[in-house]
């Protein structure tokens, strides 16, 4: 049963701080990782304070792109870097993780499509490793480069492996509603869409109403958590905002 999981930039990184990994959060959460043990996992992690810096620096977004090598070298150079820890950090708590870096496996269509293969991630799988992708800087036919975020790629390598949950593990403890509380379940985007936003609002409220949007056509159940239920997502409990269209 594969399951994906995201860890967001902000729960490995110390957002305010440029490139500063947060080593015990992520040590704590590797170890929680280590211990479940799941078969055929597939890890994907944010940029946190390594790529969103950068990306801002050169001007990159997911929609503007750059035809600066340097920037793209920046950027991606940035990226592995933090997935060097958060690799090595996993593989210290004896998951048998491999870095896989998006820029050199796929691409974005000119139709803003991503053309990424997912099977040499299955046979990743197949031979027993952990594979941990990372929001990325990528190639964008006919705008140079642009960004692909960690939760396009969750859904997208989650489509493409047909997994069968998805889970992504970010600062806040679910989807919250207009009290602050943690909303249990969410079946289409009319159940949130006062707390985060009617459907053409802009997503100013970091990223939650893109995350949602994006997990509802996912495909799988997928659930929203803060990094203290991340046992029990791997635990195949329900965890923080279960999410599924
Ligand atoms: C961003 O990925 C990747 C880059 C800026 C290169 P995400 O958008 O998934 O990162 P977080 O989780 O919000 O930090």
């Amino acid at each position: 049963m594969t399951v994906v999981l995201k860890l967001g930039g902000s729960v490995v990184t110390e957002k305010d701080s440029p490139e500063t990994v947060d080593d015990d959060q992520l040590a704590d959460l590797a170890a929680a990782v280590g211990e479940a043990n799941v078969s055929d996992l597939v890890v994907v992690h944010g940029g946190g304070s390594f790529g969103h810096p950068h990306a801002a620096e050169h001007g990159v977004s997911t929609s503007e792109g750059t035809t600066d090598s340097a920037a793209v070298r920046d950027i991606a150079a940035a990226m592995e870097r933090l997935n060097d820890a958060v690799v090595g950090a996993l593989a210290g708590a004896g998951v048998p993780a491999v870095p896989v870096h998006p820029f050199s496996t796929g691409h974005r269509t000119a139709d803003g499509d991503l053309a990424l293969p997912t099977d040499h991630v299955a046979a990743m799988l197949e031979e027993g490793f952990v594979p941990v992708l990372h929001g990325d800087v990528l190639t964008h036919t006919g705008e140079g480069a642009t960004i692909v975020s960690g939760d396009e790629l969750v859904t997208h390598v989650a489509v493409g492996l047909g997994a069968k949950r998805l889970g992504l593990c970010s600062t806040v403890p679910g989807v919250l509603d207009e009290d602050g509380e943690v909303v249990g379940e969410i079946g289409s985007y009319d159940d949130v869409a006062a707390a985060l936003g009617g459907s053409d609002a802009t997503d100013v409220t970091g990223g939650m109403a893109a995350k949602v949007r994006s997990l509802l056509d996912a495909e799988s159940p997928a659930f929203v958590f803060g990094p203290a239920d991340l046992r029990a997502f791997l635990a195949g409990e329900d965890a923080g905002t279960r999410i599924e269209g």
